[in-house]
């Protein structure tokens, strides 16, 4: 199984949805650790409860962004993992943090990407006028949410929306679409090559056998 630890800063359902997940027979990926730079998010207790190890690095602690990300990395290095998945970690991570990971790093964003990267996602789609929304996972790289893009999931905006409606109705897809992207990757069928995400192809010949 592939080892995988899980970067939060809230409630942590996208990490519950992957926990659950990789508690299933055969699924190809395990949670390793639960990494927090709140010490408030509501998803740690949700780990423990998991029996899932968990750390906490308060960016308050640390001197400047490059001191914060070296200790992550130093833990990370101890617990060795083979996938990141960051689930609602609302930090932007440097280039010198991804290197070490690269193509290996996963984000979920609640947004049809490229469309409304960044902060009050459900807002700007209703204020767009758009008549869908939904969720993306991808490759994390330098810049933020602009990743190769993995997996997509649609969910309708409907008239009088609000963003707590929309980012609900969205939260609910991105449930089922995070551990299909996790799987995805962790069975290598998804790889980053050349900054795009190259899939391995269905194989049609077996198939037709
Ligand atoms: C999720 O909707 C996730 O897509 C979003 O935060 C929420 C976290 O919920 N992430 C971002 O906005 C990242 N920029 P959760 O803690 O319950 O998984």
């Amino acid at each position: 199984k592939k080892r995988v630890v899980v970067f939060i800063s809230g409630g942590g359902s996208n990490m519950v949805s992957l926990a659950d997940a990789c508690a299933e027979p055969g699924f190809p990926a395990e949670i390793v650790a639960v990494i927090s730079d709140k010490p408030t998010a509501g998803g740690l207790a949700k780990a423990e409860a998991r029996g899932i190890r968990t750390y906490v690095f308060e960016r308050k602690a640390y001197a400047g962004k490059a001191e914060h990300e070296n200790a992550i990395l130093e833990t990370l290095a101890d617990i060795n993992p083979d996938i990141i998945c960051l689930a609602g970690y609302m930090r932007l991570i440097s280039g010198d943090f991804i290197r070490p990971y690269e193509g290996r790093i996963l984000n979920i964003h609640p947004s049809l990407l490229p469309l409304f990267p960044g902060l009050h996602t459900h807002q700007r789609a209703i204020d767009a006028g758009m008549k869908i929304a939904g969720c993306t996972v991808h490759f994390v790289t330098e810049g933020m949410d602009e990743g190769p893009i993995v997996a997509q999931a649609a969910v309708p905006v409907i008239t009088d929306d609000t963003a707590d409606m929309l980012a609900g109705r969205v939260l609910t897809v991105e449930h089922e679409l995070y551990p299909m992207a996790l799987k995805l990757l962790a069975e290598g069928k998804v790889r980053m090559e050349r900054g795009r995400a190259e899939f391995t192809p269905a194989d049609d010949a077996a198939i037709a056998d």
